[in-house]
């Protein structure tokens, strides 16, 4: 599409244009008075974040689309209302802080880490109903929409709920930006958490020399002088927020212009995506998020041709803007090397600038006695598929975007500590996907750390040649 039609198309964009939209996965709330009402309120609330956090989001972001940075992008599936703790937010932090450590010295260059925090609520389901014996009910869609419990009355759609989202969306961005610039992620506690888990893992030896090296370039650093005392960047760090954009009444009443420059912005994260079940080109999803200037995330399942994610770029990012625009790839192990090139030549031969990252999670979810869990093996293989694929064609590998725990959950089989289907029932925590725990994340980490440096050899050894 030319960049006129797609100017002329913003024209009639509004935050509430989506609704002239056929919808995928919109819960129908029964009560539209209190629906209306709600939505009122909601918009007359304090945004959750500033459009120029989101701006700086999105520079980054360019820097990772053109090869110099990384993107690192996890959290929970679902973040649940009963599991609103501090040690929850506290202990995750602690662990996307060490994956950022060990692919920083991987990639060689910034990470720039996202959660899926602080807003992610709503859900997608394969499925309208969940049955249970002879009852069936409609499915539970994320504590901002109704309650996991499996009654008919948990399962009706309750507005109140979007007021409890914002809230804890809000006492949980604020003791984020409370550890990210209060010293908690200090570059030299990050490292020790990191020894201390080379320490612990029964798999350790694997990763002792990678976590060698990071010590030895610390110290090279403090040796002259670069230390936590004369510099303020390794005291604390940025730390984004997103969530999939599902709710659009809840997205529509934190669409905000921005005083600075007149643009729409979603204040209820930083950087939002849309779900491989709600990427229709004509529908209300992509209307919605085409008209607001954050960064956005785009999930690229098995069903996405080369021509039906141009037609997707062209929507969503037709000034083709570096940084606005992040394909998050969830094929499945053994999907990737059939489906990631043509999706990587398609935006080389147009010459789009994207963020590609990887989902190793979504493509290899199976049920194993009763439980929906992912075998870390799987989520491995998704993993070194797409960066070998990158490596063939010449592209960055330019993120990861994980479903993570600070937890010692047993959610996903296997792992350093061998987590087999028998332990699944032993700490099964989740309100929806199964998890990394802390020690599979950090693993899969130093794993892409592995990939990163063969990708920068590689590289080096092209400007040498
Ligand atoms: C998710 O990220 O939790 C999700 C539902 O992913 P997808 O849209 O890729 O299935
Ligand atoms: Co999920």
């Amino acid at each position: 599409m030319a960049h006129a039609a797609a100017a002329a198309q913003n024209d009639d964009w509004s935050p509430s244009s989506w609704r002239q939209k056929p919808a995928a996965q919109l819960p129908e709330y029964p009560d539209k008075a209190a629906l209306g009402a709600m939505e009122q309120q909601l918009a007359s609330w304090p945004p959750l974040v500033f459009a120029g956090e989101a701006r700086a989001l999105k520079a980054e972001l360019a820097d990772v689309a053109a090869g110099k940075g990384f993107l690192l992008q996890g959290g929970d599936c679902a973040e649940a209302f009963a599991e609103h703790h501090p040690d929850m937010i506290r202990d995750f932090f602690r662990v996307l802080l060490q994956m950022a450590v060990v692919l920083t010295y991987g990639a060689a260059s910034p990470v720039t880490k996202v959660g899926r925090i602080a807003g992610q609520f709503a859900k997608p389901r394969s499925s309208p109903m969940e049955k249970k014996g002879d009852v069936e009910l409609p499915s539970y869609k994320g504590d901002i929409v109704n309650d996991m419990a499996f009654t008919a009355e948990a399962r009706i759609p309750d507005p109140a709920r979007m007021e409890m989202a914002y809230r804890q969306s809000a006492a949980t961005l604020n003791l984020l930006r409370a550890f990210a610039q209060g010293g908690f992620a200090n570059l030299d506690n990050v490292h020790n958490w990191m020894l201390g888990f080379v320490e612990d893992s029964p798999q350790g030896h694997r990763y002792r020399s990678l976590a060698n090296n990071i010590t030895e370039a610390l110290g090279f650093m403090r040796a002259c002088g670069v230390s936590g005392a004369s510099t303020p960047q390794l005291q604390s760090t940025e730390l984004y927020t997103s969530h999939e954009a599902l709710l659009l009444n809840y997205e529509e009443a934190f669409t905000r212009v921005d005083s600075l420059t007149g643009d729409y912005y979603s204040t209820t994260g930083h950087m939002i995506w849309i779900g491989d079940r709600t990427r229709q080109p004509d529908h209300a999803h992509v209307e919605y998020c085409r008209g607001v200037k954050n960064p956005l995330g785009l999930k690229c399942g098995p069903s996405l041709t080369g021509d039906g994610l141009l037609e997707l770029i062209d929507l969503l990012n037709p000034e083709n803007e570096p940084g606005r625009l992040t394909l998050i790839c969830r094929f499945g192990a053994d999907k990737v090397l059939d489906n990631l090139p043509a999706l990587i030549r398609a935006v080389e031969r147009e010459g789009r600038h994207v963020v590609w990252s990887c989902d190793p999670m979504h493509g290899n979810t199976i049920s194993v006695q009763g439980y929906k869990t992912r075998p870390f093996d799987r989520v491995l293989k998704e993993v070194q598929s797409f960066f070998a694929v990158h490596r063939a064609e010449g592209t960055h590998a330019g993120g990861i975007h994980v479903e993570m725990t600070g937890k010692n959950v047993t959610e996903c089989t296997g792992g350093a500590r061998a987590v087999t289907a028998d332990n699944l029932s032993d700490r099964y925590h989740t309100q929806c996907d199964p998890r990394l725990n802390a020690e599979q994340a950090i693993e899969l980490a130093f794993l892409v750390a592995e990939n990163l440096r063969a990708e920068a050899k590689d590289k080096n050894a092209l400007a040498a040649a």
